[in-house]
């Protein structure tokens, strides 16, 4: 048995697990984290998809070892005060899921994507959920809740820069 310690959502836990378990199965066994989903446990379908260090990976087929003292993030830790994070709210509104199973992993990649590139175009949505299989949607209204996410994303955070932008002229005369 090996001791880790995972800073998970914000929360810091120490477990003492077998080496070789994944780190799916520590967040759902040993934190009871079930938001975070197994569906083929192969690598394939992506809908264990948590982030490692605000980076995608499959859950399903990452040591929770490799994770020891790293940022985890699973789909619970995304809401705020009760609230739904743009990108679930996105989802919601635009019929971004059905049964649901793939969504967590769904929003997760969605999540990093606009992490990295604020307005993706469709393509590039494409791409990136590329990993993430859904069996219900269609595809088509999860692109659109991604493009919606986006859009409310930058509109919440233009305020905030535009006032970052005055506090730097400011400072500079
Ligand atoms: S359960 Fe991990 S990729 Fe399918
Ligand atoms: S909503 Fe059912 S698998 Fe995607």
């Amino acid at each position: 048995m090996h001791a880790v310690t995972l800073h998970v959502n914000g929360s810091t836990h120490r477990v003492v697990i077998d080496p070789v378990a994944s780190l799916l199965r520590v967040l759902r066994d040993e934190l009871g984290l079930t938001g975070t989903k197994e569906g083929c446990g192969t690598g394939y379908c992506g809908a264990c998809t948590v982030l490692v260090e605000e980076l995608p990976v499959n859950s399903c087929l990452y040591f929770a070892v490799d994770a020891d003292h790293k940022r985890v993030t699973t789909i619970e830790g995304l809401s705020q005060d009760g609230s739904l994070s743009h990108v679930q709210q996105a989802f919601v509104d635009n019929g971004g899921l059905q049964c649901g199973y793939c969504t967590p992993g769904m929003i997760l990649t969605t999540q990093a994507l606009l992490d990295d590139d604020p307005d993706p175009s469709s393509e590039h949505i494409r791409a990136s959920l590329s990993g993430n299989l859904c069996r219900c949607t269609g595809y088509q209204s999860i692109v659109k809740s991604v493009h919606a996410a986006a859009k409310a994303k930058n509109e919440s955070e233009a305020p905030k820069k535009a006032v970052r932008g005055r506090t730097r002229v400011r400072s500079r005369a």
